[in-house]
């Protein structure tokens, strides 16, 4: 199976193995989730090459997967990132990659796109309050973030780049999941999740709060990406009563109204209201990933990108301080990373390091 022979859209067989042939696929506009048709998900294919990278407004893909990576031998860099830009490319559009290891073949592009960042040494966050971060989920130079709307898709993408990263040791691999619904998602606290989030199409707030115009070229029309991997004590959460819960989010559970009396929830503190105006875009992914002493290690896999990381540390001390969902939640891994601007055509990733 080279990579020349091996399509894995069924629709691409037999075209040239370029990726100019995705152009015969649905390309989707950013919009807002749940406007892409169901049935068009699985062919649609996400432009890699652009003015901004992909995954950062897309609508949410139903599967994240995210692996951050140690450099270990920087002079290898350039070589990994070239070789992760062509394989980038060729899975975005739903073709094999360079010796594929064809755990995808046969399955169509589902939306898949792959965000990068890199860690600089300029971007820390400050300890919050109740912060019990664990090292095995925390850190690394370099990011990948695949969602796709296939997880066997999401997974092909990491498990590929992480074969062809030449010089980075792994650190740490997250997965996440969002419900097939058509409406805003529910998080594992059963409460509508991303409400008053930015949406994709909301071009003027997007240049306000996430796309950035500071830092070295490459990074100008990029975002920056804060990950937190927060556990969600469920237990505890469904032995407390819908009023305790209604009061902690301050939302109803129903219907995702605002509670009009609720100052120290999550939502009235998050606010940008309360926050000097600022907003983020979340991206958050549920994670269920088994058991932890003898309880389950669920939560949600936060992912945020913004202009500046002071944005996360406004809201997130806000929160930190007061919030009455911090009696059932706890930040157990956490990471920033700044993203560079889209991929102009010829462009790799390679030239920004
Ligand atoms: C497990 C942890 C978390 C859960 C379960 C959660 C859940 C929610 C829910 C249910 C809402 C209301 C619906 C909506 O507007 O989306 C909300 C809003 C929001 N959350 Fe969270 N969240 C979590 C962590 C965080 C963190 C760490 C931050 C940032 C530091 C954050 C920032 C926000 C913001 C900015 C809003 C919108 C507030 C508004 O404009 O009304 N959330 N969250």
């Amino acid at each position: 199976m080279t990579d020349r022979l091996l399509s894995r859209r069924g629709v691409l067989a037999g075209a040239a193995a370029s990726v100019a042939a995705a152009g015969v696929a649905r390309v989707a506009e950013v919009t807002s989730r749940g406007d892409v048709a169901a049935a068009d998900t699985a062919t649609t294919v996400i432009p890699f090459r652009g003015e901004r990278q992909a995954g950062i407004a897309t609508p949410q893909q139903q599967h994240a997967q995210v692996a951050a990576y140690d450099v270990v031998d920087a002079s290898l860099l350039a070589t990994t990132l070239d070789a992760w830009t062509e394989a980038a490319e060729r899975m975005t559009a739903g073709l094999p990659a360079q010796h594929d290891s064809g755990e995808a073949a046969g399955l169509a592009a589902s939306r898949l796109t792959v965000t990068v960042g890199f860690a600089r040494r300029s971007l820390r966050l400050p300890a919050f309050r109740n912060d019990a971060l664990e090292r095995r989920w925390s850190g690394g130079d370099v990011v990948v973030q695949a969602c796709a709307d296939d997880p066997q898709v999401a997974h092909h993408a990491v498990r590929t780049l992480t074969r062809l990263g030449r010089g980075l040791r792994l650190r740490w691999v997250q997965r996440g999941f969002l419900p097939t619904t058509q409406g805003t998602p529910r998080n594992l606290f059963g409460f509508s999740d991303g409400t008053a989030n930015l949406r994709g199409t909301d071009t003027k707030l997007l240049d306000e709060h996430v796309w950035t115009d500071d830092g070295p070229p490459w990074l100008r029309g990029g975002s920056y990406l804060v990950v937190r991997r927060i556990r969600m004590h469920v237990e505890k959460w469904d032995a407390s009563s819908l009023y305790e819960q209604q009061n902690a989010i301050g939302r109803s559970k129903s219907t995702g109204a605002r509670l009009a009396h609720a100052p120290h929830s999550h939502a009235a503190l998050a606010r940008p209201e309360a926050n000097g105006g600022v907003r983020l875009l979340r991206r958050g992914y549920s994670f269920d990933d088994g058991v932890v002493d003898g309880r389950l290690d669920v939560g949600l896999l936060f992912l945020a990108y913004m202009r500046d990381v002071e944005r996360f540390v406004r809201i997130q001390r806000a929160l930190a301080a007061h919030d009455e969902m911090n009696e059932y939640v706890t930040h157990v891994g956490g990471a920033v990373f700044a993203c560079p601007r889209g991929l102009r055509p010829g462009e790799s990733w390679a030239d920004f390091v």
